[in-house]
C-alpha cells in the first residue's frame, strides 16, 4: 500500500509532527557547526515544529479529505494543470496558518486554483475542514516544509506566490531562519511564470526592511511599489488572524510585492 492509499491518518504523518524541539537547544546545535557562514543553509528551518494535538475536527478532516486534497512528497514532481484537472491562474500559499485566508481568496477565486504548503499538522487539518464548509474545490495542499514542496514545482509554472506573515524571528541571531533570503528568492523566481508575482506581507517593520533588502538585491525581479518601497495594502489579500491580532497591539502591516522580469 503506498502513503496515499494509506486510510490510517498516522501512516501519513510527518515523523517529527508530535515532538517540539526546545527552540534554544535546537538554535544551539546549528550555531556551532553555522556561525561562520551567514547564508541560507540545508537543514536552518524557517519553523520550529509546535507542540499541539490535532482537534477531533482537524483530525477527521484530514481522514476525510487528505487523499483528495493533499499532495505527498513521495509523489514527486507536479504538474499544476494535472494536479486540479483543468489550466488556470495558479497561486502557491506559503505557510498558511490556520488556511483562513487561503480558503476565504478561494471561495472570492473560483477561477483560480490554490496550492498551499504548511508544515503545522493542525493547520493542515484547520485548512481542509474550512476548505470542506466552504464548498471549494479549487484548494489543494502540502503539509511539508516549504524548502522541499519547491523542488517538485516546475520552471515557469505559477501566476502568483504569497507568504504572508511567516514567522519574524525577531532576534538578530535568529535572522539566518527567515525564509525570505537569497537563494529561496531565486528558487522562487524559478517556479514564477514571467510576469509572476511574489507578495509578502509581514507586521514585523525589521523583516520588512530584511524583505526588500534580499529582494532588491535580486536580479529578475521588478519591485511594484519602486526600490525600497511597499505597496497600498491590496483589496485581495483577507486580514488574516496575525495581522487582526497585530493591529489590536497598534502594529502596521507592509505588503511588498516583486514581478518577475519577462
Ligand atoms: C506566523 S504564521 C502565519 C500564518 C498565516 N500566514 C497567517 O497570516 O495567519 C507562519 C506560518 O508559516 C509556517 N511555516 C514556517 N516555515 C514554513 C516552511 N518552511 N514550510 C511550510 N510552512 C512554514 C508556520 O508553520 C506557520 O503556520
Amino acid at each position: 500500500m503506498t502513503e496515499h492509499e494509506s486510510n490510517n491518518l498516522n501512516d501519513n504523518l510527518p515523523n517529527d509532527t508530535a515532538t517540539s524541539l526546545p527552540e534554544g537547544d535546537e538554535i544551539a546545535a546549528e550555531q556551532a557547526s553555522a556561525d561562520d557562514k551567514p547564508v541560507y543553509r540545508r537543514g536552518i528551518k524557517s519553523f520550529v515544529i509546535r507542540a499541539g494535538r490535532l482537534t477531533k475536527g482537524q483530525e477527521q478532516a484530514l481522514e476525510r479529505k487528505w487523499t483528495e486534497w493533499g499532495l505527498e512528497l513521495a509523489d514527486g514532481p507536479i504538474v499544476p494543470s494535472d494536479v486540479f484537472g483543468r489550466a488556470a491562474h495558479t497561486v502557491l500559499e506559503i505557510g498558511y496558518g490556520m488556511g483562513q485566508s487561503l480558503v476565504e481568496m478561494a471561495v472570492q477565486a473560483p477561477e483560480k486554483n490554490f496550492i498551499g504548503v504548511e508544515v503545522h499538522l493542525p493547520g493542515v487539518g484547520s485548512l481542509l475542514n474550512l476548505a470542506e464548509e466552504a464548498g471549494v474545490i479549487n484548494v489543494r495542499t502540502y503539509k511539508d516544509d516549504a524548502i522541499e514542496v519547491l523542488k517538485l514545482i516546475p520552471d515557469n509554472s505559477i501566476d502568483t506566490i504569497q507568504l504572508f506573515f511567516p514567522d519574524p524571528w525577531h532576534k538578530k541571531k535568529h535572522h539566518k531562519r527567515r525564509i525570505v533570503q537569497t537563494e529561496f528568492a531565486q528558487t522562487l523566481r524559478r517556479i514564477l511564470k514571467p510576469g509572476g508575482i511574489f507578495h509578502m506581507a509581514t507586521d514585523w517593520e525589521n523583516y520588512m526592511e530584511h524583505m526588500i533588502e534580499v529582494m532588491d538585491a535580486q536580479a529578475g525581479y521588478e519591485n511594484i511599489a519602486g526600490s525600497g518601497q511597499c505597496v497600498e495594502r491590496p483589496d485581495e489579500r483577507p486580514l488574516t488572524r496575525f495581522e487582526k491580532r497585530g493591529q489590536g497591539k497598534g502594529h502596521g502591516v507592509w505588503d511588498i510585492k516583486y514581478r518577475k522580469a519577462d
